[in-house]
């Protein structure tokens, strides 16, 4: 078990997450692999290994995402469950951690717990588990207790979850036998104990991600690491700030929880090489299907009529606000103040509804540069300690990471801000966390707090 004053503060390390469906992956290519194949999962994998990347992240999606009465064209593909996809993993890597995304508002914590400590003993201390609450009743509709929890009480519940799996795991006491375990969640109970004993990192690392007070609260209180939406340099600052200040009032160091964003990398010898490559990347996400889509969260209503290379419609919203469709989170914009700016900046620039999206896809399209420059950039991002790491988002898939293994890591280590082995044999050691909070004499409250939230 790594020590404390090993932490790697001042370091990055990488994540590559596995996106499954979405719009940001390139899958028209050549070289584009496959959502479903295990051939692109095993080549993603082993490369970030080599790459000594800390971990391999998967998303949940429960239910195929609708829009407007339509699915997404492109969860018709499908996806695995994450627990399958990464037990898979695990038996083709040696080092990688295997993170999987599970939400508390669906899943039954005994059982919830069980499984990811099976993924965590039988890859040999590597599994984490994404704590995620997920937001919208028509997932809900799934599943038997149907879309219930409302906003506020979602992260109540999470925590008894969380807090339950925790029990669950240090049940299994190999001195005094199992205790079992009994808990009262509000909306139902369970009796239960570990069904096996612990692995060598004692309990799968725990992630978090979501991003409201309530969210950031509980992460203070109980993951280890969070995966943010705040990849920019001023962004992460102010999030960094911003968490550690949470984390510090839930009794814990500030150091305990370590920063992951999401982010996209386009990468080339040059800086100019980049930026063309840069444009290339999202003219190729935006297809013309993703351009409509794009602006039909605005206008709520079905825009299969227009042409993707004419304008922007004339007609306005059929909404006030912005509504999310069924699975994609869209923020609630007054929709006709949207719609009228957006159709005057595409009208001055002369563009098209395609090349209006691509713009916009742009302007939020990750850190672009070449390797020299990128890795100046995260030696500042480490050494004002903004960050811990990226979860790296890769457009191409299985080989969109090739050249950050390739080209950036190996400029990383030379400036001294990436590990040059893997720490350890667990997830745990190579992120060097310190051991978890209910197998430390450090901070109780922070975790028997929690049930008092009720
Ligand atoms: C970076 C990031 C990634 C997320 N990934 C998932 C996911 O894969 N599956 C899921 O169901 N929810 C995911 N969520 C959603 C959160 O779990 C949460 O339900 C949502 O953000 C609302 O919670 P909040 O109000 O605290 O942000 C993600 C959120 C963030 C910020």
């Amino acid at each position: 078990m790594s020590r404390p004053d090993e932490n790697p503060s001042g370091q990055i390390q990488f994540g590559v997450f596995f996106q499954g469906v979405n719009f940001s992956t390139i899958w028209t290519e050549p070289e584009s692999g496959s959502q479903t194949d295990f051939e692109s999962f095993r080549r993603l994998a082993q490369t970030a290994e080599r790459g000594l990347f800390a971990a391999f992240f998967l998303g949940e999606g429960l239910r195929l995402r609708e829009h407007l009465g339509r699915l997404h064209d492109l969860d018709v593909v499908g996806r695995p469950d994450a627990l399958t996809q990464l037990a898979a993993l695990a038996a083709v890597t040696d080092r990688i951690g295997l993170v999987a995304t599970q939400n508390t508002t669906y899943n039954d914590p005994v059982d919830l717990a069980h499984r990811l400590q099976s993924l965590d003993v039988l890859s040999g201390g590597r599994a984490a588990w994404n704590v995620v609450t997920t937001d919208n009743a028509w997932t809900g509709e799934n599943f038997r207790r149907g879309g219930y929890l409302d906003h506020a009480d979602r992260y109540v519940h999470a925590q008894r979850v969380v807090d339950t799996a925790r029990a669950v795991w240090d049940s299994w006491d190999v001195e005094e036998g199992i205790r079992p375990v009994e808990r009262d969640l509000g909306h139902y109970s369970v009796r239960g104990s570990a069904r096996l004993p612990r692995g060598p990192q004692e309990h799968p690392v725990l992630f978090q991600a979501g991003d409201s007070d309530e969210g950031r609260d509980f992460a203070a209180r109980s993951a280890d690491v969070i995966f943010s939406a705040h990849g920019g340099f001023e962004d992460a600052r102010a999030f960094a700030a911003d968490i550690r200040r949470r984390v510090v009032a839930a009794g814990r160091p500030d150091d305990d929880v370590k920063i992951f964003p999401g982010q996209q990398f386009v990468l080339a010898e040059t800086d100019a090489e980049a930026a063309e490559k840069a444009r290339w990347v999202a003219e190729h996400q935006v297809t013309p299907a993703t351009a409509l889509a794009f602006l039909e969260n605005v206008w709520g209503t079905s825009l299969q009529d227009y042409d993707p290379d004419g304008p922007l419609p004339d007609i306005d919203p059929v909404v006030e606000v912005t509504g999310s469709t069924r699975g994609t989170a869209f923020a609630g914009q007054k929709a006709r103040d949207t719609a009228a700016a957006w159709r005057a900046q595409a009208s001055e620039k002369g563009l098209s509804i395609r090349e209006f999206v691509i713009e916009a896809s742009r302007r939020q399209g990750g850190i672009v540069g070449g390797y020299q420059t990128v890795a100046d950039l995260l030696v500042r991002y480490a050494q004002e300690r903004v960050v811990d790491g990226f979860n790296i988002v890769p457009w191409l898939i299985p080989s969109g990471i090739d050249d950050i293994v390739n080209h950036l890591v190996p400029e990383l280590q030379e400036r001294g801000v990436y590990p040059t082995e893997y720490r350890g044999r667990t997830l745990r050691e190579h992120l060097g966390l310190r051991a978890p909070l209910t197998r430390r004499a450090l901070a109780p409250d922070a975790v028997s707090r929690s049930f008092d939230l009720v």
